[in-house]
């Protein structure tokens, strides 16, 4: 069962960031999950929300900022993430705005052809299936996964029309009937947000392929 750190990990540091990605690795995570929107000059900065309010000390839309503007207040580019990272774990790309489709895309397509980087060091995911249906067509060997807050049903309908890698749904989704649904076309389950022992421990016991949580080493 894989161990994925949410925002890096989320529940020790502040998120997405690189500090939060250096300790998942540090406890020992086969993954970590990371948020991305575009900045004003079009490059890939990973934060959560559409604004920069709520996890540093400016205030704003990031859509506003240059990507430069927005290193000073700590925000990275996915880029910059690659290279920390530097393959040590796989990176769950969670795309919040349709428009750093393509963008991500590229960006992975140069460290997959380019670089050398394995296929399997990525997943790009997202609960707006437009981008995903679109990563489908852009591209065949992008691992894919479909977020859900509400309905296993279509996630799975979806899922099987694009060819998808995993259906990531929240966590209280998720029972043992639907888990061998899931499973039985193929699809791996990567549930969020599980952080306490209770919830891990009910989770655990469904036999899912990962567990993404802002506490990773409680998985
Ligand atoms: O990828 C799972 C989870 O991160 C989705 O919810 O709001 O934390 O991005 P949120
Ligand atoms: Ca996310």
């Amino acid at each position: 069962m894989l161990k994925i750190g949410h925002r890096g990990a989320k529940g020790y540091i502040v998120e997405n960031t690189l500090a939060s990605f250096q300790k998942a690795i540090e406890l020992g995570v086969n993954g970590i999950e990371l948020d991305v929107h575009l900045s004003s000059d079009g490059k890939i900065m990973v934060i959560h929300d559409e604004t920069i309010d709520r996890t540093t000390s400016g205030k704003g839309f990031v859509k506003d900022f240059t990507a430069s503007q927005l290193k000073k207040y700590g925000i990275p580019r996915l880029e910059e993430v690659f290279d920390f990272i530097n393959k040590s774990c796989f990176i769950n790309i969670e795309i919040k705005d349709f428009k750093a489709t393509s963008s991500v895309l590229k960006l992975l397509q140069n460290y997959i052809l380019e670089k050398n980087w394995s296929t399997h060091l990525f997943q790009i995911s997202s609960f707006n299936w437009n981008v995903l249906e679109s990563c489908s067509l852009k591209s065949n060997h992008i691992q894919l996964g479909v977020l859900t807050e509400d309905s296993i049903e279509n996630a799975l309908t979806f899922a099987k029309k694009i060819n998808a890698y995993s259906i990531n749904p929240y966590f209280k989704l998720l029972n043992v009937e639907n888990v061998k649904e899931i499973h039985s076309y193929g699809f791996k389950i990567f549930p969020w947000t599980v952080n306490s022992e209770e919830d891990l421990t009910f989770v655990k016991s469904l036999q899912v392929d990962g567990i993404i949580s802002d506490f990773p080493d409680r998985i």
